[in-house]
């Protein structure tokens, strides 16, 4: 087994589309790296890169620590698990699992001793004589698995491979190969669109956005201290809520005002993010989860204060309440929200005539809010999240991660 280090990767393809800049990443012996990212990133370009694949425009590729830009995909000892998994239909389980070694010319006795092994492994022993029109999608999947785990590669690289299964066996194959991958222990790098599966399987996440790098880090990281409004937006669901707000007060007493309304911030706060002083008086881009946000009926002491907005939809979830209601602050527009916006599938309208935003809280269950009240929201102003309106940089301190792009010029 072996790491898989990039360093200064760029993929241009021949008309001209570039697909990958300038990504440096390292994913350790035995780790589980998920690549995650909207349509169109670069995510399948990076790995293909990996795999010998593509071509690398530009920088290196190592694997165990050997440059392979110029070594064949055939010589790199990588196995590729594919969203479509092409499985032989005229050949059983057992042939369709050995099919590789068999080409290599492995011995026979070895080749089934492989197969059994990972049969075992994969839950297909009693299938292996069957021939896959006879399997589930989900056991298709596995016998993909299969004959990657034969060629006892130095690292698995999967692109979406349970992209076409549905929801629920999607769950339980997320699992099983979180399983796998563990006893294994193989370095791993997965490629997926679903930032759900990227929070469940890594080890670490990296998450892309139009060929660049924005963050990487192990997956509460990323939740807690998102790197910018991209990464911010991206994770989580329902999405963060982001809002222009104003910061004023002083540093014993910072205020925020959102939409007319005002919170005041913890004491602490600015000793948590010292870059956030030079923010007093100015506009910033204000995040807030939904969990975060709480029907103050339900709350027995608030600090931080309370936004008061009209309820209107109300999603019962059983386990929580989704109650969505919109503020007088002013839609944050930026090349990130953009970004996620179309991601998502949703119009961002532009600045509008007059600042609203809509937002979604998680409310417990035993709220008694329906559509139409008037509803008071408690906002845990000790966990909001604050971005640069310019450069959409998370803002923290000079020396922290996530440190503000402003700071570091
Ligand atoms: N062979 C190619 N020639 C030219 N451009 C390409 C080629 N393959 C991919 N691209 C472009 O490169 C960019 C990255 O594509 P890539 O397939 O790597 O994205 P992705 O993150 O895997 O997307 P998805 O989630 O849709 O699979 C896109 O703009 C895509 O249109
Ligand atoms: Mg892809």
């Amino acid at each position: 087994m072996a790491g898989v280090d990039l360093t200064n990767v760029g993929k241009v393809y021949p008309d001209g589309t570039r697909a990958v800049t300038d990504l440096t990443l390292g994913v350790a012996d035995g780790e589980f790296l998920v690549l995650v990212g909207p349509s169109g990133c670069g995510k399948t370009t990076a790995l293909r890169m990996v795999a010998g694949l593509e071509d690398i425009s530009e920088g290196e590729v190592a694997i165990g620590g050997r440059v392979v830009n110029r070594v064949p995909a055939r010589d790199r000892d990588v196995a590729m698990v594919f969203q479509s998994y092409a499985l032989y239909p005229h050949l059983s389980v057992r042939d369709n699992i050995g099919f590789g070694l068999s080409l290599r010319k492995v011995p026979k006795a070895e080749i089934r001793e492989k197969v059994d092994r990972a049969a075992r492994i994969l839950g297909l022993t009693e299938h292996l004589g069957r021939k896959p029109r006879h399997l589930s999608g989900g056991q298709r999947q596995r016998v993909a698995m299969g004959r990657a785990i034969v060629r006892e590669p130095q690292a698995f690289l999967m692109d979406e491979p349970l992209s076409n299964l549905d929801a629920k066996l999607r769950v339980q194959m997320r699992a099983e190969i979180a399983r796998i991958q563990r006893d294994l222990g193989v370095t791993t790098i997965y490629v997926t669109h679903d930032q759900t599966e990227a929070m469940t399987l890594g080890d670490r996440v990296a998450v892309m956005k139009k060929g660049e790098l924005q963050q990487v880090a192990p997956p509460q990281e990323l939740y807690d201290r998102p790197a910018n409004l991209f990464v911010a937006g991206f994770i989580g669901s329902p999405a963060m809520n982001l809002l222009q707000g104003t910061l004023s007060g002083d540093a014993g007493h910072p205020l925020l005002e959102v939409g007319g309304q005002r919170l005041s911030l913890p004491a602490g706060t600015l000793t948590e993010r010292p870059a956030l002083a030079s923010y007093l008086g100015r506009d910033v881009v204000v995040g807030v989860r939904p969990e975060d946000m709480e029907d103050a009926e339900l709350v027995e002491t608030s600090e931080g204060g309370a936004l008061t907005s009209t309820a209107e939809l109300v999603e019962a979830m059983g386990s929580d309440v989704l109650v969505h209601f919109a503020v007088e602050a002013a839609q944050v527009v930026t090349e990130d929200t953009r970004e996620l916006a179309r991601d998502a599938g949703t119009d961002v309208l532009g600045r509008l005539e007059s600042p609203r935003t809509d937002l979604v809280a998680r409310f417990n269950p035993r709220t008694r809010v329906k559509v139409g009240d008037p509803v008071t929201i408690n906002v845990d102003t000790g966990r909001l999240h604050f971005f640069d309106i310019d450069t959409g940089a998370s803002i923290w301190g000079s020396d922290g991660a996530g440190a503000s792009r402003r700071d570091e010029e």
